[in-house]
This record gives structure tokens, C-alpha cells and sequence, in this order.
């Protein structure tokens, strides 16, 4: 697929099919993934793909944790407030997409129902989680911000989509005891991985962009 066309069409798919991903083409998507930039060439990523009944017993043990009531503890906590214009951009999201649910999506309700609907992995057959070492810094956060869209942009040349999750780092030690990774790597994000699922009408339409002009100047 010509780059500018993958970068302007992948979307965020909260619909999968549960027909399955081969190990070799998620190590074929990582793999092309890992051709991206980083300080100094320093690559600060590591990824967990997690597929099949390991990945329902992940989806089971979040669940479970929400309904005790476990305290979401990210690595990297979620910030507490937001700067214009970025805050004023949520706002807007938010308010289109409980019009198109037809329910407040900032009720705590809503906030439980899409958390269990990501710790599903919205359906998709497969999850990858991307670590690394937590005593890098914003450099090296930056740098794996780069290989996760290199990441999705892979899948979607690939006829594959995917969602990047803050969501499903709620419970990262948990998290990275299930899937065996120490516990002095950062864990970064979730991503569900799969062929969309349902129609096209199926699938929310995607958020727009802010104006160009509002985020870019040519000075000559
Ligand atoms: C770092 C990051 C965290 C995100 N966390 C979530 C999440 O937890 N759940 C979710 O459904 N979408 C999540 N998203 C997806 C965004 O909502 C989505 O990228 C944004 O609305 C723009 O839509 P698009 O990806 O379709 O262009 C996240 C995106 C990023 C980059």
C-alpha cells in the first residue's frame, strides 16, 4: 500500500472478526516494525503477542480485577487534566461518540462497559503489549510511540487492524507477571490485532482532524 494512502486510512477498529492472526505474519508486522527510528538507534521496545485461550485467561484475570474493584495502576499513570486546545479535542470526542451510543460515555457505567469491552480485546484474536526498560526516559517513551504507529501502519498494509489501548495498561503488574516479563520494564500500551469485523456501517465513523492551519506553519 503507497505510505501516504496507509497513513491517512488506518483507523482505530473496535470491531474484530475472531478469525485468527498467524505467528508469522504478527512477527512479520513487529518485525517491519522494528526498521523504525529511535535515539541513537537505541530501539527501547520489546513486545508480547498473546493469542488464544492464554489470551481469553489474560481477558478473564482484568475482569476479575475490575470486578473487585482493583485500583487501576498504570506505569504510566493517565494525566489528570488536560491543556487547551488538546482538552477541548476530547471533549469533542466524547460528546460525538455518547451522541452515536446514545448514552453519556463519561458515566462511571459507561467508563466500566468500554474497560471490559478493551480487556476483551474488543474480540480481536490477538494482543500485543509494548514494554521497555522503566528507568528510560520521555526520549525512549517517544521512541516506542514511534514503533507502535510503525506497528499498526504494518497491520493495516497488511489488510489487518488494530486499536492502541491506554486502557489495557490498568493492571500492569499484574499484567506483566501473566505474561512473564520482569517487573522493572514499563508497560507502555495494549493493542488488539485481527481483521476488522462486521460492515463498514459497523464501525464508528473516524474522529476528524483539526484544521492544518491550526497545527502548522511554513516560515520562509
Ligand atoms: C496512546 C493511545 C491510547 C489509546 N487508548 C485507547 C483505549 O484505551 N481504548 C480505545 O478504545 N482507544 C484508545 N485509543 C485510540 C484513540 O481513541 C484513537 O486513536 C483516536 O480517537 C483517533 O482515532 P483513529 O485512531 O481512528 O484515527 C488510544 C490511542 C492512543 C494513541
Amino acid at each position: 500500500m503507497e505510505a501516504i494512502k496507509c497513513i491517512t486510512t488506518r483507523s482505530s477498529v473496535r470491531k474484530f472478526s475472531a478469525d485468527p492472526v498467524e505467528e508469522e505474519l504478527v512477527r512479520e508486522i513487529v518485525g517491519a516494525a522494528q526498521w523504525s527510528p529511535s535515539y541513537k538507534n537505541s530501539q527501547p521496545w520489546e513486545v508480547v503477542a498473546v493469542s488464544g485461550s492464554r489470551k481469553d485467561e489474560l481477558t478473564a484475570m482484568l475482569l476479575d480485577l475490575l470486578d473487585q474493584k482493583a485500583p487501576s495502576a498504570p506505569d504510566m499513570p493517565f494525566p489528570g487534566c488536560w491543556p487547551e486546545p488538546v482538552h477541548s479535542r476530547i471533549k469533542e470526542l466524547m460528546a460525538k461518540r455518547s451522541v452515536l451510543a446514545g448514552i453519556d460515555l463519561n458515566a462511571p457505567e459507561s467508563v466500566l462497559r468500554s474497560k471490559k469491552a478493551n480487556f476483551r480485546f474488543y474480540g480481536a484474536p490477538c494482543g500485543l503489549f509494548l514494554f521497555q526498560d522503566a528507568s528510560l526516559g520521555e526520549w525512549s517513551i517517544f521512541d516506542a510511540g514511534i514503533f507502535a504507529q510503525s506497528m499498526m501502519l504494518a497491520a493495516h498494509a497488511k489488510g489487518l487492524a488494530t486499536v492502541p489501548q491506554a486502557f489495557l495498561t490498568d493492571y500492569s503488574t499484574e499484567i506483566k507477571k501473566f505474561l512473564g516479563v520482569p517487573q522493572n520494564m514499563r508497560l507502555l500500551l495494549g493493542l488488539s490485532l485481527g481483521y476488522p469485523g462486521g460492515s463498514v456501517d459497523e464501525q464508528p465513523p473516524r474522529p476528524e482532524r483539526a484544521t492544518l492551519d491550526s497545527i502548522f506553519r511554513f516560515i520562509s
